[in-house]
């Protein structure tokens, strides 16, 4: 065997063990073993360039390149089902079915709603050749890179052969539940945002522009339609099962049956059963099983006659009330948390539950001991939706009151106008608010001070070395010293990567100081149009209220925070320590208002800056850097391989399109 032979042998014996761990879940070699082969396999790729193949399996681990994902127009545009969430809407689909196929007989394929991302893969002789997301239904996003580090995702089908030369299949990119909670226990870790659900999670990895990404992130997909000219067969759970040999991960949990009755026993069967499934699902879908069938039930605007999904209520569990706490955050809104007997729900323990604000604690007439209702629905966070009646007696504990007084400070709460919330008001004085804001203050997008982490802060607030931001740039090596066992070494990085925020520019500053409504974006649109802190300081509701994307809330908080005497005194003294109040020289002879009023679409890959940086440049002129064409784009900053829908869309909309020197000597003229 020659080493092209063996390349080619190496790649479908993967494919295979591929196949039988991701798809199959029964492996038949080891995993060092497997390893070896992939890389032998690496290493004869590495030595034949020429015979590079976007399929093989090393490229299942993806790459750190960034890719752009060109929007493609659906060979058949991807519907949605409609809702249904009780049996009796089930008997009127079922009914109507009937009457639409005047009452010949049929068959109903009753499956599982998973929940994730509905993805479009596209097969031309075996091979993998393109997936899209739904998009908006008519056309979606180019993912095939990163698609084809999911595993289960055949590439090459195998070879015994039996497929349609052409053939799309769609079906459901998913997280599973043990990947989500191990991924958002590293991003707690790491102080990132967590993912709300699997749902969320698999769809920020399936947009991810790194292909490693997803290839760690551990994504998996169950296929559920089968389209194409020639098909093996009229009814659909025949042709999923013909998939299944041809190597696609198809769900066992799929029955065909006639009645409705059977219908409601799958519904039920399942109810509970999804509870131990290895992925998050929300309902049932029931389809109409012959294809032919299918096309004589036809469509309405935007669903299939033919098919339907009922959905699951969220799942719910009985558990006794022990505790009420009390949390206040960064801005010193208290949120009330109930403290339970653990309950398993959703695949989880949960112990705790928010009860959002004092009307809803009010609403749910709590008492401690009470047995309560917890519920946990698409989001992560459970709640409490009610007492259970079942227990309810005469004999109850103490009523769950709102506390008057701030848990962690003892100041008496108040209530704004309009709000839900009650809040502290000790804003310079409590301590989960101080700290709060140092965190924030800190935090990776802000001065990036990366070295203080919230227990970091907590010790050195706890010794009395920080009280608000401005001491940060007071702390010495010495104090550090010994601090939460802190040695020579990283006392001297935080205290130098203290120093270094001292470059960050004017608008991340203005960001970190945490003014309430002045996230990331407004606090750039601020320094863009005021350009120093004492012009900004000195600005009056209408000076604010005339910067474009500025309304009456942002401009009533940024007035209150600088009328604020221990603001203005904070201000004086990171003035002092060197911090940047102003645009700097740069970017002040870099503004210009060439690009007002220009709406601008980035599209392509770029050979002199990023494309983040074309949209810096696109904001430092004025001009506003939008997603997608349409007859209000100015003009399109068009780099290397543009993708083919937007260059249509361009031409038909009559859009000037500039090359990436053409922008360059606009904004420099
Ligand atoms: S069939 C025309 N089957 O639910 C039929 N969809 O609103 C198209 N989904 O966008 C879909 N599990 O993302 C089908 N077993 C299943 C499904 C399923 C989940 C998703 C899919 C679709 C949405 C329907």
């Amino acid at each position: 065997m020659n080493e092209q032979e063996r390349i080619v042998a190496l790649r479908a014996e993967l494919h295979r063990h591929n196949h039988n761990y991701y798809v199959l879940n029964q492996p038949t070699i080891s995993d060092q073993d497997f390893d070896a082969l992939l890389r032998e396999l690496q290493d004869l790729e590495a030595r034949h360039p020429e015979l590079f193949d976007p399929n093989s399996p090393t490229q299942r681990v993806g790459s750190d390149l960034s890719n752009e994902f060109q929007t493609f127009r659906h060979t058949r545009p991807m519907l949605s089902l409609a809702n249904t969430y009780n049996k009796e809407e089930v008997r009127e689909y079922y009914n109507r079915v009937r009457e639409g196929l005047q009452d010949e007989p049929f068959e109903i394929c009753c499956e599982l709603k998973f929940d994730g991302l509905s993805i479009s893969l596209h097969y031309e002789d075996g091979r993998l050749v393109r997936a899209l997301t739904r998009g908006d239904g008519e056309q979606g996003d180019d993912v095939t890179a990163n698609v084809r580090t999911i595993r289960s995702i055949p590439l090459q089908l195998s070879p015994d052969g039996g497929w349609p030369r052409e053939f799309e299949i769609r079906g459901e990119v998913l997280m599973p539940w043990t990947s989500f909670e191990a991924l958002n226990r590293e991003r707690e870790a790491r102080e990132e945002p967590l993912f709300a659900n699997p749902r969320n999670a698999a769809s920020g990895t399936l947009k991810s522009k790194q292909t490693s990404v997803v290839a760690e992130r551990k994504l998996d997909a169950y296929l559920y339609y089968l389209l194409g000219d020639t098909l093996p067969a009229d009814g659909h759970y025949e042709n999923l099962q013909q998939a299944r040999l041809w190597g696609f991960k198809v769900s066992d949990a799929m029955r065909k049956v006639r009645t409705l009755d059977e219908i409601y026993a799958f519904i039920d069967h399942w109810d509970t059963a999804r509870r131990d499934l290895p992925v998050a699902t929300d309902g049932i879908v029931l389809k109409v099983n012959s294809l032919r069938q299918q096309r004589a039930l036809g469509m309405t605007a935007k669903s299939p006659r033919w098919a339907i999904a009922y959905k699951f209520q969220a799942e719910q569990q009985s558990t006794i009330l022990r505790e009420v706490t009390f949390q206040v955050g960064r801005t010193g809104a208290v949120t009330p948390v109930a403290n339970m007997d653990p309950v398993q729900l959703s695949g989880t323990i949960v112990r705790r539950a928010t009860l959002h604000n004092a009307d809803f604690v009010a609403q749910l007439d709590l008492h401690l001991g009470d047995h309560v209702l917890v519920e946990k629905g698409g989001e992560i966070i459970p709640k409490i939706v009610a007492v259970d009646p079942a227990f309810v007696t005469s004999e109850r504990g103490p009523r769950v009151e709102f506390i008057r007084r701030c848990p962690e400070c003892g100041a008496e709460l108040v209530r704004f106008e309009g709000e839900a919330a009650w809040y502290c008001p000790n804003d310079s004085h409590c301590p989960p608010q101080i700290k709060g804001r140092i965190e924030h203050f800190v935090s990776r997008r802000a001065m990036n001070i990366d070295t203080l982490g919230p227990e970091t802060i907590d010790d050195y607030y706890n010794r009395g070395l920080v009280h608000d931001i401005a001491d940060l740039y007071d702390l010495s090596v010495d104090q550090l010293n010994g601090a939460h066992g802190e040695r020579q070494r990283s006392a001297s990085k935080t205290i130098q990567a203290i120093a270094d925020s001292r470059q960050v520019p004017f608008e991340r500053v203005l960001f970190a100081l945490g003014i309430r409504f002045v996230g990331e974006q407004m606090a750039k649109t601020l320094a863009r149009a005021f350009k120093s802190m004492d012009a900004l300081a000195a600005a009056s509701l209408d000076d604010l209220l005339q910067v474009g994307g500025v309304g009456q809330a942002i401009a009533e908080s940024v007035i209150r925070w600088f009328q604020d005497a221990d603001n203005v005194f904070l201000l004086e003294r990171l003035r002092a320590h060197g911090l940047q109040f102003q645009l700097s020289e740069e970017a002040l002879a870099a503004q210009s208002d060439r690009l007002q009023g220009q709406s601008i679409v980035i599209s392509g890959v770029f050979a002199h800056h990023s494309r983040d940086e074309y949209k810096a440049l696109i904001e430092q002129h004025g001009g506003k850097n939008v997603g997608s064409i349409s007859k209000k784009t100015s003009f399109i900053l068009a780099g290397d391989n543009m993708g083919p829908a937007k260059l249509e869309k361009a031409q038909k909309l009559g859009i000037p399109i500039l090359s990436e020197d053409q922008f360059l000597e606009m904004i420099q003229e």
